[in-house]
């Protein structure tokens, strides 16, 4: 029997277990530093020594963290399922659980990438990114990080994948960043969706089915009914 398919669209929430702050929760990032700061063009074009501080900051804390048991039920579900990870996340923490096919929609923390040519893309050697630390083609080295008002180049091939899912598990995203949130309307309206998260869903996602727990709870429970329901064909 061919394997149903199965997509998770993960955010921040799925990592918070493990030590990584949210974005627009109320101890999130975004109540600390100002976008316009630290994760726009314009701010790297001004300030980019305090964008590298933000962005070493995170790359320090992504590997001190750990996956957590919500990273672990979504690498096990490989087991039963044909499962793409498609995450909005900058951590290494789906990977590191052992999910084999990740779609990172908004860049990698631990990798960099050059200035003059986007597609040189290499993992940063040590933990901090500095001013004159260049690409093989002498220009600027930057984190590899889709900035606020960059285009998400990974967007086709994500959208791809959820049209053809059978089940669509979000899990950790408030929806408020798009595209990237626009991306659960092109799961088939034959396909299930269920969203694991401690708050009310957003508008978009009426219909889904709420699992609404942390992730480290809601995740490992989904996980027992998706292979419960299998196993009982
Ligand atoms: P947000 O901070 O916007 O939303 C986090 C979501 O996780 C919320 O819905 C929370 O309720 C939920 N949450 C919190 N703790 C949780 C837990 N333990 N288990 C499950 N869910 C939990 O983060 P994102 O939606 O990921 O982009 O943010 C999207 C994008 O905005 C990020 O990729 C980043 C940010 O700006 C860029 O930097 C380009």
């Amino acid at each position: 029997m061919t394997r149903q398919r199965l997509v998770v669209f993960s955010g921040a929430g799925v990592s918070a277990e493990s030590g990584l702050r949210t974005f627009r929760d109320s101890d999130g990032l975004w109540e600390e530093h100002r976008i316009e700061d630290v994760a726009t063009p314009e701010a790297w074009r001004r300030d980019p020594a305090t964008v590298l501080r933000f962005y070493d900051m995170r790359r320090e804390q992504v590997l001190a963290a750990r996956p957590n048991a919500a990273h672990r039920a979504i690498a096990d579900l490989e087991d039963r399922f044909h499962v793409e990870v498609v995450t909005q996340n900058i951590d290494d923490l789906h990977e590191r659980a052992g999910s084999t096919r990740v779609l990172h929609l908004h860049g990698e923390i631990l990798k960099v990438r050059s200035t003059a040519e986007p597609t040189l893309i290499t993992r940063l050697n040590g933990t901090s990114l500095r001013l004159g630390d260049r690409c093989a083609l002498g220009s600027q080295l930057r984190p590899h990080i889709v900035w606020f008002g960059e285009e998400v180049p990974e967007m086709q091939r994500a959208a791809a994948l959820i049209s053809k899912a059978d089940v669509l598990v979000v899990v950790g995203t408030s929806l408020q960043v798009y595209p990237a949130a626009g991306l659960i309307h092109y799961l088939p309206r034959t396909a299930e969706m269920f969203v694991v998260d401690p708050k009310d869903p957003q508008v978009g996602v009426q219909g889904a089915h709420h699992w609404k727990q942390k992730a480290s709870e809601g995740l490992p429970a989904l996980a027992l009914h998706l292979r419960k329901r299998i196993s009982d064909r």
